[in-house]
């Protein structure tokens, strides 16, 4: 059976909680409900406990955008995955920005993804190289490493709720923003199932959902979307106009129905 397409907004540090609510007041009116279409919101932590009162949890679920990896404790300024759980599905583990900006190692995202598991929330984690890297040839090495050592404490059953976000840092408008060739995608996402093949087994590496999280736009989203195995889309800058969010989701439908067809 093919996957549930995922389409994430992940909002970065925009809209404040007033904006947020208005923007889900507005995007509730013109979301069309598809079955095979999940929708899921990342807004700032802040806005996470209002949304959840305000967005119909049968249509549209909320992710935390980070999180610290120990449970409790004298950690000043963190949050952690046992504090979020019940009021997100999903967090994003791993974006560029924060490997980047805070320096999050392999290591540490290891242990947000173990954390996250832990207290049943579904990682969805964010993998990419970086340009020189690309120039470099080193795509391949970059996406074993970051990949494997980020589920290296999970077993098969666990590995089943990990959400792969291939986000090549180049083509992330915040580093550049290059078009990606759908293309030159296609390589990587079935790398990515490769991997997890021949470590976990077919069955898990169909399981798991891979995204695309390059920038994407309304225009550019299907071709993304049509790649074989790719089952959805992380959207940064074009998530923040709900309109647009809603066109994404809409095209997600059609191309999920395409795929079904073929
Ligand atoms: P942009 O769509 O703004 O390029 O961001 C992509 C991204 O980082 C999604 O997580």
């Amino acid at each position: 059976m093919m996957n549930r397409s995922l389409i994430v907004a992940n909002w970065k540090m925009h809209l404040n909680v007033q904006q947020a609510s208005l923007y889900v007041h507005h995007f509730n009116k013109v979301l069309n409900y598809h079955r095979s279409v999940e929708v899921v919101l990342a807004p700032t932590l802040l806005a996470l406990q209002p949304l959840s009162l305000e967005v119909d949890r049968r249509k549209i679920h909320l992710a935390a955008q980070n999180a610290y990896d120990k449970d409790e404790g004298p950690y000043t300024g963190e949050v952690s995955f046992t504090m979020l759980s019940g009021l997100v599905d999903y967090a994003i583990i791993g974006h560029s920005e924060r490997r980047i900006y805070f320096s999050e190692s392999l290591e540490l995202i290891r242990d947000k993804v173990t954390a996250a598991i832990r207290n049943g929330i579904k990682p969805i984690l964010c993998i990419g190289e970086s340009k020189p890297e690309r120039t470099a040839g080193e795509t391949k090495r970059v996406i074993h490493d970051q990949l494997m050592s980020a589920i290296s404490n999970l077993t098969a059953e666990e590995v089943k709720n990990v959400t792969v976000a291939y986000e090549p840092v180049w083509a992330i408008s915040t580093f550049g923003g290059e078009n990606a060739e759908p293309n030159e995608i296609q390589k990587v996402i079935d790398y990515i199932r490769y991997q997890i093949s021949e470590l976990y087994g077919a069955k898990v590496s169909n399981d798991v959902r891979v995204l695309y999280g390059g920038s994407v736009d309304d225009d550019s989203v299907g071709g993304y979307l049509a790649l074989d195995g790719c089952d959805g889309t992380l959207v940064g800058a074009a998530s923040l106009d709900y309109q647009s969010f809603a066109s994404i989701i809409d095209k997600a439908f059609l191309v999920y129905q395409s795929k079904k067809k073929d």
